[in-house]
């Protein structure tokens, strides 16, 4: 339900911007601009920063909640942070679906944000400590998963509740995020708290009887004498953050930091955030532009079960450069199309069929690209890298950098549109490339690794070796 109510969010509010009685009522210039003038230049239709912070200020709010939450789920534990989450998503959706001013819109979209950095903080985690190890990389990708799900069901229900009489179809599209809402709010009462983090916070008693329960085996000792371990080298550390400047962390530092800032570079969320605004300025109706969505949305997700498959068999760095060379002819390839039809006027003129099935089909095998390459292992690789000592540091600014540039591609996305036109693709090509590099140059493989035996890899490693020498052993 975390994955999912964050995917909700991605994809609600890019279909929602492109349903005429959502702008007509919120964004009339925009609407006027839209809806009646067919002939002037297409690319800048959208471009208003008022509708691009009713999308954007959820990343800004969860940037700035992921770092309150990190302290509430070490000193209040998981449960807590879940529950916080549970309730801040309820607010939000019950005053987005009730929205009657555009103030209402973005304090909703806020109390969502503010919601989602608890979530993404906490459930992760949650997830991490109550699994069996053996399972931990797949239910780290299930995470991603439930993401993708998320955004196929926001992209359907926006679809069918388009085609409500009366145009109020946008209030149940964006108040249905109070669903998920409500079962994690309820799911959280009843969710034990984690072993991991009942000993972090000094409640020894009862740990092993709960211990029992989720292994299914009456013999925990061992897994309780190795959890009261870690817990207390942990608490010797005492500057997590100053710790992360060290030059021994530096791999991992430049990892936490750049996977993220790569991922969002890909471009992806121009799809997912504005996927039917875009298709409806390359001249698509908007009940076409909501079904294609729904397509781009299916193939997120089906493509992220090959790679929970392929992961742990191929490895991590086949799966991103694979994935960086299919994104990166297919933005070629879509810049081309839309430079060609469209030149630098923003003109289209009329737009022939095989041209709209082009498009769509590069567009397609470009999300499929990212969504078995750097949509999940942007999170399982910084999540597998990190010694324990800075893993709650390296961890918040993963998350804070992740949310920080999906917040600048949110806001400035439909703005570069109007005036980088289709070498918007171009500039979103050129990371891909530049991260293909990093990726070949610096990241070692983590495929089949025990996390204990991760500093390993930087030792070896041609570049990273220099930071990362024998005197600086981890302790874990
Ligand atoms: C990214 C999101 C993106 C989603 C698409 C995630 O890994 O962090 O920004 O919208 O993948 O599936």
């Amino acid at each position: 339900m975390g994955g999912l109510i964050f995917g909700y969010d991605i994809g609600i509010s890019g279909g929602v911007t492109s349903m005429a009685p959502f702008l007509r009522k919120f964004f009339p210039s925009v609407y006027r601009k839209e809806a009646l003038d067919k002939f002037t230049n297409q690319y800048c239709k959208f471009d208003s920063e008022t509708l691009t912070l009713f999308t954007s200020s959820l990343y800004l709010a969860a940037l700035l909640s992921s770092l309150v939450a990190s302290t509430v789920t070490r000193k209040f534990g998981r449960k807590l942070s879940i529950l916080f989450g549970g309730l801040l998503f309820c607010s939000g959706a019950i005053v987005n679906g009730a929205a009657k001013a555009v103030w209402m819109l973005i304090v909703g979209r806020i109390l969502l944000g503010f919601g989602i950095g608890f979530a993404n903080q906490s459930v992760p985690l949650y997830l991490s400590e109550m699994a069996p190890y053996k399972y931990r990389g797949a239910l780290n990708i299930g995470f991603q998963l439930s993401i993708t799900i998320g955004i196929l069901v926001a992209n359907i229900l926006n679809y069918f509740f388009a085609q409500i009489k009366g145009g109020w179809g946008w209030r149940l599209s964006l108040g249905g995020a109070g669903v998920p809402a409500l079962i994690i709010t309820v799911g959280s009462l009843v969710l034990p708290d984690t072993p991991n983090s009942m000993i972090e916070r000094g409640q020894h008693e009862g740990v092993k009887t709960k211990l029992r329960r989720i292994r299914g085996v009456h013999d925990v000792e061992e897994e309780f004498n190795d959890l009261v371990v870690a817990s207390e080298a942990s608490k010797l550390v005492e500057h997590p953050w100053r710790n992360l400047l060290q030059r021994k962390y530096r791999p991992h530092l430049t990892m936490a930091i750049l996977i993220p800032f790569f991922q969002q570079l890909t471009g992806i969320n121009v799809i997912m955030f504005y996927g039917p605004v875009f298709f409806n300025t390359i001249g698509f109706a908007d009940d076409a532009s909501l079904m294609f969505a729904v397509i781009t949305g299916g193939v997120n997700f089906l493509a992220t079960i090959v790679s929970i498959y392929s992961v742990d068999k191929w490895g991590r760095r086949f799966l991103f450069l694979e994935g960086g060379t299919q994104m990166l002819i297919c933005q070629i390839i879509v810049a081309t199309c839309i430079g060609v039809k469209f030149r630098v006027d923003g003109e289209p003129g009329a737009l022939p069929k095989w041209y709209a099935i082009v498009v769509v089909l590069f567009i397609c095998i470009y999300v499929l690209g990212f969504a078995w390459s750097w949509g999940p292992l942007g999170w399982l690789v910084p999540s597998e890298i990190f010694p324990l000592e800075i893993r709650s540091a390296a961890q918040s600014v993963n998350i804070s950098v992740n949310m920080f540039f999906t917040f600048i591609i949110a806001q400035i996305f439909l703005n570069m549109l109007c005036h980088m036109k289709f070498g918007l693709f171009l500039f979103f090509a050129f990371f891909v490339v530049v991260m293909s590099f990093f990726i070949y140059f610096f990241l070692p493989e983590t495929k089949g690794i025990p996390i204990e035996e991760m500093a390993e890899v930087w030792k070896s490693h041609w570049f990273w070796s220099r930071y990362v020498n024998d005197g600086s052993r981890h302790p874990n």
